[in-house]
């Protein structure tokens, strides 16, 4: 699927009138930031983030950008490399090397690490993190995404609801609202998907969520099937109705609070996490 590519004046002025969506970052090297561990001071905290460049890259390509966000009692680094999921909640290695990757690392409260967003801190975060990348990396500014399991879900789920002039999509991962949600009235194409049996964060909430861009994308409510307990199945339902550019894609599959949700099982080396995130985000060019 495609969608007409929407004009936005950038500050990024080509010749013969031509405007783009490339950041100020194109043909730049980058001198603050670098792969690996960045940190920057925010609501005077010091805040961690991972940059993920793809092999070779290319200064004066723009490149989309997805920031992986982690869960509770997660990190940067669980995100970052292969460990709970593939890295990247498996998108890395669906990238074919044209995405830039993001973990930013949240705060730690009472020995484990959310994104409480106290005093919208943690979404200051994120929008320091767009502006250092924009000025560093060439980066196609109608190309951010946002994904994150449980906690990191609230928190994309934040990011849609505070920045979504900034963010094509966000992919919500058995979420709940954890993080706030600012604003919360602008269209952003929005992946869901929650376990029928959830224990930690029921499914209701996922369908809270959800409905919030339900409602702003302008799509036709509907209360999509859910597979039963026990079915080891999962159901994906496409909102019709929707926004040019603004779909709402919900899965719903039996399981619990898992980010590697399988038919056959929690399983992360047969989960369909990584390619229906991936389908969701690539549809966007
Ligand atoms: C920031 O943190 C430093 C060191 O902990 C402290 O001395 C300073 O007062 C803090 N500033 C603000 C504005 O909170
Ligand atoms: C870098 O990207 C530009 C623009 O897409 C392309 O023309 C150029 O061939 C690329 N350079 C390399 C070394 O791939
Ligand atoms: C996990 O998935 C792999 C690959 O599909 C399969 O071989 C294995 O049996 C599965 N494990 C469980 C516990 O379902």
């Amino acid at each position: 699927m495609k969608f007409a590519k929407p004009i936005y004046l950038t500050g990024c002025l080509f010749p013969f009138g031509i405007l783009a969506t490339t950041s100020s970052g194109c043909g730049k090297t980058p001198s603050i930031i670098k792969p690996g561990i960045n940190t920057m001071v925010i609501n005077n905290k010091t805040r961690e983030w991972i940059l993920t460049l793809p092999d070779n890259y290319n200064n004066t390509k723009s490149h989309r950008v997805i920031f992986g966000l982690h869960w509770w009692t997660g990190t940067m680094t669980d995100v970052a490399n292969d460990g709970v999921i593939q890295p990247y909640y498996g998108l890395q290695s669906l990238s074919d090397n044209n995405a830039i990757f993001i973990a930013p690392n949240g705060l730690v409260a009472d020995g484990r690490s959310g994104w409480a967003n106290s005093g919208g801190e943690d979404i200051q975060f994120i929008q320091e993190i767009v502006k250092t990348v924009d000025e560093e990396l060439c980066v196609d500014e109608n190309l951010r995404f946002s994904v994150g399991f449980s906690y990191g879900a609230a928190m994309s789920y934040s990011v849609a609801c505070t920045l979504g002039k900034q963010f094509r999509a966000v992919a919500a991962l058995s979420g709940g609202p954890l993080s706030g949600c600012e604003g919360g009235t602008d269209p952003v194409a929005y992946y869901g998907q929650h376990g029928v049996v959830d224990s930690v964060l029921p499914i209701a909430l996922g369908r809270q969520l959800r409905d919030t861009f339900v409602k702003n994308n302008g799509c036709t409510s509907q209360q999509p099937s859910e597979p039963a307990s026990g079915s080891k199945t999962h159901i994906v339902t496409k909102y019709a109705g929707c926004s040019t550019g603004k779909p709402v894609w919900w899965t719903a599959f039996d399981g619990d609070h898992t980010p590697t949700p399988a038919d056959t099982g929690a399983n992360k080396t047969s989960t369909y996490t990584g390619t229906a995130v991936w389908d969701f985000f690539s549809q966007f060019t």
